[in-house]
């Protein structure tokens, strides 16, 4: 069982210098000794940082109130729902979503498929320890290909949805060389013991902005995630008829070059604080970075879907609230759920950064 920071050393000792997105995704996903391979409870008030389902149960409550409302309508053409959920971790917002749905919805409830896609063996292991009552309506698939082989409906009508899963992935950490007017890729390599960066030479950003450009200065950082752009073309790819929705913090394309953020938005996350110390400890910190709200949208809508939303996540919320307590399921919220409320929506704590993509097919 290799720890991520031999991983990576052998990568290097290998090649010389390695990519930071592969760097990331051997410090976050290396079987077993990655960072979200090796402790379930890293997220929360005990853990390193906390998500809007630590928060409590209201977040998937309302969720469930949203994708009831919108497989009831999908149910009048008579097809197999499923609700499919990706980034899952311990299960704790399926939980919250199922346990709302059986109490509320119990029909809706008897008739859907749950979908969990989960590559992680070991994840997958904690997930099925917490959704152990749900079973019958609960399956694991580890991506959409392996569900399109292992099931008769390969393509899936119903919601497709995560929560905090795409700033999971790894992304390429791009820097601007202002005197030479281009942009580079930054690499990591070894110095002694030390993961250091390292330029890649001859690697050219794909997305070009001259007037921006003649203003940045040098060394200015910006991410790219080709992975998250793939799963969204997945995603979109598979559903037949329903939603894809992701829930993230992140900008759009028009706000990805900001003057705000000269060292880009890629993070490290340890017992709540923030550092910019990416290449320490790989596999004992959280690397993330804020997801690219635009690109997304344009993957999807290249696949037919439609863009319905893409709001904040305190709008979004408000919406649900706003119908679901005229609704069956809610009525007067209890003060700890107001509470909770405030800290999903309130621009202090996961009101601010957090967004909602929904686009339709
Ligand atoms: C930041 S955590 C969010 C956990 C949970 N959704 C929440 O909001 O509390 C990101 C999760 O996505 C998982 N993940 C990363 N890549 C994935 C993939 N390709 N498919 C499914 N899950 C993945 C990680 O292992 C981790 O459990």
């Amino acid at each position: 069982m290799k720890m991520p920071s031999e991983a990576i050393r052998e990568e290097i000792l290998e090649s010389g210098v390695i990519s930071f997105a592969r760097f990331m995704e051997l410090a976050l996903y290396c079987p077993e000794t990655g960072y979200y391979e090796a402790e379930k409870d890293i997220v929360g008030q005990r853990g390193d940082f906390i998500t809007s389902v630590s928060t409590g149960s209201l977040f998937g409550e309302l969720l469930a109130f949203q994708f009831a409302e919108w497989l009831e309508e999908l149910r009048i053409a008579d097809c197999g729902l499923r609700i499919a959920e990706a980034g899952a971790h311990d299960g704790k917002l399926a939980a919250d979503i199922l346990g709302w749905l059986q109490t509320h919805r119990p029909k809706l409830f008897s008739e859907i498929e749950y979908v969990i896609l989960e590559p992680s063996m070991r994840r997958q292991t904690w997930q099925k320890d917490l959704l152990g009552k749900f079973a019958p309506r609960v399956r694991w698939f580890s991506d959409f290909e392996d569900l399109r082989l292992k099931t008769q409906n390969s393509k899936l009508a119903g919601v497709i949805f995560s929560n905090e899963l795409l700033d999971a992935f790894p992304v390429h950490r791009f820097g601007w060389d202002a005197k030479r007017k281009v942009w580079f890729e930054w690499g990591v390599t070894l110095d002694g013991e030390r993961f250091v960066w390292k330029r890649f030479e001859n690697s050219e950003f794909g997305i070009r902005n001259s007037e921006l450009e003649a203003v940045l200065p040098d060394n200015y950082a910006i991410e790219y995630s080709p992975t998250a752009e793939k799963w969204w073309r997945e995603a979109a790819d598979i559903l037949a008829r329903g939603k894809l929705v992701t829930i993230d913090y992140g900008y759009t394309a028009s706000e990805q070059i900001s003057p705000a953020r000269r060292c880009g938005t890629l993070r490290a996350y340890q017992r709540h604080h923030v550092s910019d110390d990416l290449l320490a400890n790989p596999g004992e910190q959280d690397l993330t970075a804020h997801v690219n709200f635009s690109a997304l949208q344009n993957a999807g809508e290249a696949t037919g879907l439609e863009t319905e939303t893409l709001c904040t996540q305190p709008q979004f919320l408000t919406r649900i609230l706003q119908k679901a307590v005229h609704g069956k399921g809610f009525s007067n919220l209890q003060p700890k759920q107001v509470r909770q409320f405030q800290t999903l929506t309130h621009p202090e704590h996961l009101g601010r950064a957090f967004r909602v993509l929904v686009q339709s097919r």
